[in-house]
């Protein structure tokens, strides 16, 4: 019995923040920020906006492609930094959106990993036989935390969604392994207080990201008892360009089989994986058969990487 990716869908907000809007109010330049981080503008959601909302478009989307319903959803899982709400989960308001028959709802917090934990977690609940199709989204508003006089952050994160369906299969299309790691002690390298703005220690940030998400992709690759040769795309979290093309450089693979579309959305945390999954089989770049490596690195820290078939 396999976990397969049976439907990819996926949502950003209409309203576009340019580097150069950017300019307009903070000490920094066009030139800097695509220098420093590969982004060139990012969507932004309005202030009444929830990640309910823009998860709900993306879950449509993904259902619709794996060609079920709302009804045939038994579990729905968000992944996301900045819920509707302390409690009831976001889940539980998109499960409600989409219209789907009470099925087990709940949101991961795990910041930029949410989603690699979350289809560990989705494709445990297939292979032990409990759910036939999970929903998993990333969804994340968080030009909701960001201190907007603050360069260091605002020019990095944006706001989207994005949504898988895991489903039972007797094909080979499936998740072959995962990693997933967690050290609290680093918890002030990212890090958001209860009503306050976000704060982050960049350097700090940028080396571990590159170290983690490299250690892991090489013990997942390992555990699917495959190789950097096998891999036919690696979809790694969006956080920074200079971190993927690190990465890549650490994983010895060339650059082409890296997909990055940062340049568009900036970092989306736990959206960022499956709206470049959506985009990279849109464009051709992820076909069914491929192998193809997901590694992820957040506040927390936190980190993983899933290998697959897809
Ligand atoms: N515009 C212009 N200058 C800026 C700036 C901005 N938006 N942000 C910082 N600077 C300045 C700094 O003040 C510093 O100036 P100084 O040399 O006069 O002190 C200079 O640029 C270099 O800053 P530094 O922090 O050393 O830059 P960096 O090369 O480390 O890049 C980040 C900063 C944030 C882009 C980079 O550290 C990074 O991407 N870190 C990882 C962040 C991340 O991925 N977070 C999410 C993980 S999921």
């Amino acid at each position: 019995m396999s976990a397969e990716i049976k439907g990819l869908g996926m949502y950003v907000p209409p309203r576009v923040l340019r580097n150069n809007d950017l300019e307009k109010f903070l000490d920094t330049s066009d030139e800097w920020i695509t220098k420093r981080t590969g982004i060139k503008e990012r969507h932004i959601a309005e202030e009444w906006d929830r990640a309910s909302d823009i998860a709900l478009p993306a879950a449509e989307e993904a259902i619709k492609n794996a060609g079920l319903t709302p009804k045939d959803i038994e579990a729905v899982i968000v992944a996301t930094s900045t819920p509707d709400m302390t409690f009831p989960s976001t889940a539980c308001y998109l499960a409600d959106k989409l219209g789907c028959d009470n099925p087990m709802a709940f949101d991961i917090s795990a910041a930029c990993s949410g989603f690699i934990y979350g289809l560990t977690i989705a494709s445990s609940f297939i292979k032990s036989k409990q759910f036939n199709n999970v929903l998993l989204v990333g969804a994340e508003v968080f030009s909701h935390l960001i201190d907007w006089s603050d360069r260091t952050t605002a020019v990095i994160f944006g706001d989207g969604a994005g949504a898988v369906v895991i489903s039972r299969s007797e094909g080979d299309s499936d998740i072959l392994s995962a990693v997933m790691s967690s050290d609290g002690s680093q918890w002030f390298a990212l890090h958001c207080p209860v009503g306050e703005k976000l704060r982050m220690k960049g350097k700090e940030t940028f080396r571990l990201a590159i170290q983690s998400m490299g250690k892991a992709s090489q013990k997942a690759l390992e555990k699917a008892g495959i190789t950097v040769d096998d891999i036919k795309l690696v979809i790694p979290h969006q956080a920074n360009i200079r971190i993927i093309r690190a990465l890549a450089e650490r994983l010895n693979i060339p650059e082409d089989k890296v997909y990055s579309n940062i340049h568009k959305y900036g970092n989306t945390s736990a959206a960022s994986i499956p709206i470049a999954m959506y985009e990279a089989y849109k464009e051709g770049k992820l076909k069914k058969g491929d192998y193809v490596l997901l590694t992820a690195f957040g506040g927390g820290l936190t980190w993983g990487a899933v290998v697959l078939k897809f």
